[in-house]
């Protein structure tokens, strides 16, 4: 039958249609923006002068030596992203990851470095030991056990050299007890009580954390981080640890990874009604990329909907390595 022929006429008082009729239509009613404010891009900083080496299994994504991370941050701010967190990879691990704290070390210098050329940008970094460490743990090992006080005894030294170089926010990544409290402490002891701590509250034991520890050559030597990052099944427990964090001086509270935890994410910022990030890690990233690069998906549709989902779960922060791209596809 000829469908112009068909005029059976529904009564309805609703018809959710006819909002989504137009793009101005469309755009009118949206519930979840996306600004390039929210957006804080990861940078890894590297030892050397000129170095700007491609992840492989990160396109777009580099080590970067201080210098090319000023570059970095200077191109960012041209995008619109004016927040950056920095991951440090030393030339040189320990077993204690003594230069975690140097003075002298990549994140350090590039702190100095970033905020002599661009004094505006946010800069906030990655407080965790196991790009330091030789046997890639995230703290201190005795007896082959990642021993949580001794560790946290280092992440503060960590977080107050951090602070010393100038950073905005120190972001304790390693999952040990009672660290949020400790670099509190220590930050109010030695001046610092305006430096801010965003922390990896809820951060669960991921596979998707695996091209990461390529950029970053921090992937554990033997065992794994079961001991300290959360169960992937759990979720009442980690309004346990976003409780604690806050409770211990946590100024912003992190749910790392992302998408295969909107329902994380939303029942912490339900709950708290907190200042929440959601980090979109190098998994999540790795997957988009390497099906775009298959032409498998359109990248910039798939971009702009997973950071949506994330900021329609309650996330107000993301972090995420398509910081620049999604800013320019949203301006
Ligand atoms: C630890 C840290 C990791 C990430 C952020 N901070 C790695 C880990 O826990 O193994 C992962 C980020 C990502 O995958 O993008 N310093």
């Amino acid at each position: 039958m000829n469908p112009t022929h068909i005029h059976t006429a529904l009564t309805m008082t609703r018809r959710l249609r006819r909002l989504r009729r137009t793009p101005a239509l469309r755009a009118l009613v949206r519930e979840t923006r996306l600004s390039p404010d929210m957006f804080m891009l990861p940078l890894f900083v590297c030892e050397g002068e000129g170095v700007r080496r491609e992840v492989p299994s990160m396109p777009g994504v580099f080590n970067l030596s201080v210098d090319e991370a000023v570059k970095e941050v200077e191109a960012a701010k041209a995008d619109g992203i004016n927040s950056v967190i920095l991951f440090g990879i030393p030339d040189h691990k320990d077993s204690v990851g003594s230069l975690a704290y140097d003075a002298d070390a990549p994140v350090q210098s590039a702190i100095r470095a970033i905020k002599r050329a661009a004094p505006d940008a946010l800069v906030a970094t990655d407080v965790c030991l196991c790009e330091y460490t030789d046997h890639g743990h995230c703290g201190i090992v005795i007896d082959q056990e990642i021993a949580n006080d001794p560790s946290v005894e280092q992440l503060v030294r960590a977080a107050v050299s951090h602070a010393v170089a100038g950073a905005d926010m120190v972001a304790p990544s390693d999952m040990m007890d009672g660290r949020v409290g400790a670099i509190r402490q220590a930050l109010d002891e030695r001046g610092f009580a305006n430096t801010a701590i965003m922390a990896y509250a809820a951060k669960y034991c991921s596979a998707f954390y695996g091209p990461f520890r390529d950029a970053a050559g921090s992937a554990p030597q033997f065992g794994d981080r079961r001991s300290h990052q959360m169960d992937p099944a759990n979720s009442a427990e980690a309004l346990r640890e976003v409780e604690l964090d806050i409770a211990e001086g946590a100024d912003i509270v992190m749910v790392k990874p992302a998408m295969t935890y909107l329902d994380v994410i939303a029942r912490v910022k339900d709950t708290f009604d907190f200042p929440t990030a959601a980090y979109h890690v190098s998994g999540e990233y790795a997957m988009l990329k390497a099906a775009a690069r298959n032409g498998w998906i359109d990248e910039p549709r798939a971009m702009l909907e997973t950071m949506t989902s994330i900021r329609r779960a309650g996330a107000d922060i993301i972090i995420t390595y398509y910081a620049r791209e999604a800013a320019r596809a949203i301006a």
